[in-house]
């Protein structure tokens, strides 16, 4: 698959998402209280503070075809927002994926020499990483040891960074922790490591899913290009394809991801000078088959013109605002996307309603 970097639409703009501020926990039934679950859904350019807010919405909105640049979903009511999310009965990702990854990372880290390197994309808590980080070698004459010396987390948000190296530095003394502060869909210059110590990214929180196809890809060509040969890869991605489950996790009866997504109109009031009525605007979360993705619209109810940043902006009735997609791969096409971009698959899991994958890619 050919794809050129300089070609990647600004609207592929999305940002890391993070559990509230102030480190909430997320429960589920059964299961011990997990810290501050790594929510990242992360993605492109973080959004320049200064001004630029009104810039990137009036360019999606005076588009023919109106759009919201997914990053402004994360302001502090919208991570907010997404950590209920992830807690609803209907918003089965998160969970699927923890379960899944508790349970197979001893395999995952059987793979691997002790002493590696664990790179993740768009750390912005260390909870996901963490089962992989406690796994120790179990036979040789290193049994016991931790399988990781070294993690790098990745990821725009600078004080979730310190923050997460500060309680590892506590938890875990044996571990290095290197945090690079940086957009990882951009090319990253990773810290200087041993140079024979085995290293492995890992891409959790189906985030890939938010990407366009082709930014996948070249995200996960750079990172090819990055970590090196005889480098491994942990990627996590949705493969349900099933609209009616798929549909009530993106519209829950609740109205949770409805205000998530109302949310960015919200936001456009305070940051943008916007007039927007948030409920004159429908949440609607369709499955799109022929591409493959859930897409999220706000929907104007009737016709209405809005002002932003002094700028009119006229809505027809039913007119969308298409705010974000969520892929879902089936495996034969994540598996071209891979090897595209130079992995090929060596492991693979998924949990046993067949909802989400974990692929070790080498
Ligand atoms: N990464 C999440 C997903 O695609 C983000 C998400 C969940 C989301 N619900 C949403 C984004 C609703 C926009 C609107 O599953």
């Amino acid at each position: 698959m050919a794809y050129d970097e300089a070609a990647r639409p600004d609207t592929s703009v999305v940002l890391n998402v993070r559990a509230a501020p102030g480190h909430a926990t997320y429960e589920h039934e059964g299961a011990p209280r997990i810290e501050a679950l790594n929510l990242a859904v992360a993605a492109t350019a973080p959004h320049d503070p200064g001004g630029s807010v009104a810039e990137a919405a009036l360019q999606g909105l005076l588009a023919a075809s109106k759009t919201l640049p997914p990053a402004l979903f994360y302001d502090e009511e919208g991570c907010r927002l997404f950590y209920e999310i992830t807690r609803l009965p209907e918003y089965y990702l998160t969970r699927t994926e923890f379960r899944l990854l508790q349970s197979t990372a001893p395999e995952v880290a059987a793979e691997l020499p002790p002493g590696a390197t664990l790179v993740e994309y768009g750390a912005s808590d260390e909870t996901k990483a963490e089962t992989l980080l406690r796994q120790t070698v179990r036979s040789g004459s290193a049994t016991g040891k931790p399988v990781f010396r070294t993690y790098i987390p990745i990821d725009v948000a600078e004080p979730e960074l310190r923050a997460m190296r500060d309680r590892l530095a506590q938890r875990r003394p044996e571990l290095t922790v290197t945090p690079v502060t940086a957009d990882f869909l951009r090319p990253i210059p990773l810290p200087e490591r041993d140079s024979d110590s085995a290293i492995m990214g890992f891409f959790p929180g189906s985030t890939i899913g938010n990407l366009e196809p082709e930014a996948a890809v070249a995200f996960l060509h750079r990172a090819r290009l990055s970590l090196g040969w005889g480098a491994r890869f942990l990627l996590g991605f949705d493969t349900c394809r099933d609209p009616e489950r798929l549909v009530p996790a993106y519209d829950d009866p609740a109205g949770v991801t409805a205000a998530f997504n109302r949310n960015l109109l919200v936001r456009l009031n305070r940051e943008a000078g916007a007039t927007f009525d948030p409920e004159a605007f429908a949440h609607r979360a369709v499955w799109n088959p022929i591409e493959s993705r859930i897409e999220m619209h706000l929907v104007s109810r009737e016709a209405q013109t809005v002002i932003v940043a002094g700028q009119p902006v006229r809505f027809a009735r039913d007119e969308t605002i298409h705010t974000e997609n969520s892929y879902k791969y089936a495996q034969p096409r994540m598996r071209e996307m891979a090897a595209a971009a130079g992995w090929s698959l060596t492991k693979k899991w998924s949990d046993s309603n067949d909802l989400f994958a974990l692929w070790l890619l080498d």
